[in-house]
């Protein structure tokens, strides 16, 4: 991810708070974000959708060269981090808006005893940084750091991390490995960057760093991402998580998912490759008429827009009544706001699951005209027919991460 991009100067969010479960149960983060690309009074940020465009494009980049070096070294046989850190010394760990935010944000704790920070949770990436002690740069001044120094389970691990983003710049720093701990769920030896350069973009965000709730294959550490650990640990018993997104309610479930946040069944999907949370046999429909089908959609709660290809998003559009290409460069499209559409769904194969106009609305830009958030990305290098479903669509439904089924579901919001 990471960045979502989205602005720079947030204020808001986050009303977070953890509410730990008994043992073996799942647990609840509660978070809070709002649309960064539409002001309160409706009107499409445009210069924060460039910016954020910039971001998931660099994001879904760094992640495809993530994934090839992986497969290239899994090819090799050489073992992935956790492997090596199972014959490494193990710790004994005492078990003891202005721009308004576009991250779902949370508090997770690093270290013993555990420092706290302000976390984006991305489906669409697999690696946690977190600002380092050693980043003397302003651009940390505000954000919380963590020092090894200060941690009794701290592990060095060799290599260095780097994301490189759209402007040139970078968020870098060494590799360590400690206790951390969401919601309670406390997974040991997760590794981490705690990083010494983070780029300008990020300065003044609310969020200190980010959490990649992805597939192993996408990390960049070479390591297993949060969940996965926590899992392999056994410290959640089962391999699920369900996010429910929304102006209020917001919440991550670790460890299963929040029955009070949805009713009927989870309709499941068969994960396609394990890198992304990404499924096929996707359609976009308008009510009952199919748009466009054959769809691989990857789910991604660190992007805010939905993107597909341009010929596709092309199609969809010529479906909306008097839409129109409003920003060629940057894919995005414009519909009569009194006129938004209410029956933009996907479908797998099951439900159809409606996207509300207000959710399809990403704002206004003159006294008639509004911003549709599917846009057309122009990278290609996903695959033909790949879609990037984030937020907008996410804010529709209950959505569940099922590491044990190897699935992504839907339900429907209570
Ligand atoms: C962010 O929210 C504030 C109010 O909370 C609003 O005044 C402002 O216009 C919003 N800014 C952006 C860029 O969305
Ligand atoms: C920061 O620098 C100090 C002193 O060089 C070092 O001991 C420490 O491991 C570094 N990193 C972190 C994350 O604390």
């Amino acid at each position: 991810m990471f960045l979502k991009t989205t602005t720079v100067a947030l204020a808001l969010v986050l009303s977070t708070y953890a509410t730990p479960a008994p043992a073996g149960e799942g647990a609840r983060i509660d978070f809070q974000k709002r649309n960064a690309l539409t002001t309160d009074d409706g009107w499409f940020d445009h210069g924060a959708a460039l910016k954020q465009i910039d971001y998931d494009t660099h994001k879904h980049k760094s992640n495809m060269i993530a994934l090839q070096r992986n497969v290239e070294l899994s090819a090799a046989n050489e073992p992935f981090r956790d492997d090596v850190s199972s014959h490494e010394k193990r710790q004994s760990v005492s078990l003891t808006d202005q721009e308004n935010d576009s991250y779902w944000s949370g508090n997770i704790a690093i270290g013993t005893p555990g420092k706290n920070f302000v976390i984006d949770f991305d489906t669409g990436s697999a690696d946690l940084w977190v600002p380092s002690v050693n980043c003397t740069s302003s651009t940390c001044s505000k954000k919380n750091k963590y020092s090894a120094a200060s941690s009794s389970t701290d592990t060095p691990r060799t290599g260095s991390f780097a994301l490189q983003y759209g402007d040139g710049s970078t968020v870098s720093g060494p590799i360590y490995s400690d206790t951390v701990n969401v919601a309670g769920i406390k997974a040991t030896n997760q590794y981490f960057s705690p990083v010494n350069t983070l780029s300008p973009s990020f300065a003044t965000e609310t969020i200190d760093g980010l959490i990649g709730m992805g597939y192993p294959a996408l990390s960049h550490l070479r390591a297993n991402p949060f969940f996965f650990t926590a899992k392999s640990q056994g410290v959640v018993k089962n391999g699920v998580f369900g996010f429910k997104l929304g102006k209020s309610g917001s919440s991550l479930y670790l460890g299963g998912t929040d029955t009070s946040a949805y009713s009927g069944s989870i309709e499941y999907h068969s994960v396609s490759r394990q890198a992304y949370w990404q499924i096929s046999n996707g359609a976009l429909l308008l009510g009952s008429k199919t748009v466009v089908t054959g769809l691989s959609t990857i789910i991604d709660s660190g992007t805010t827009l939905i993107y597909g290809p341009p010929s596709q998003v092309k199609t969809f559009y010529g479906s909306i009544p008097n839409s129109k290409v409003y920003d060629a460069s940057a894919g995005l499209y414009s519909f009569p706001c009194n006129s938004a559409p209410a029956n933009v769904a996907f479908s797998w194969g099951g439900k159809s699951w409606t996207i509300s106009a207000a959710n399809f609305n990403a704002g206004r830009v003159d006294s008639t005209r509004c911003v549709g958030a599917i846009a057309a990305f122009a990278d290609s290098s996903l695959g033909a027919s790949t879609w990037i479903v984030g937020d907008s669509f996410m804010k529709n439904v209950y959505t569940a991460f099922s590491v044990d089924q190897n699935a992504v579901g839907f339900a429907t919001l209570r």
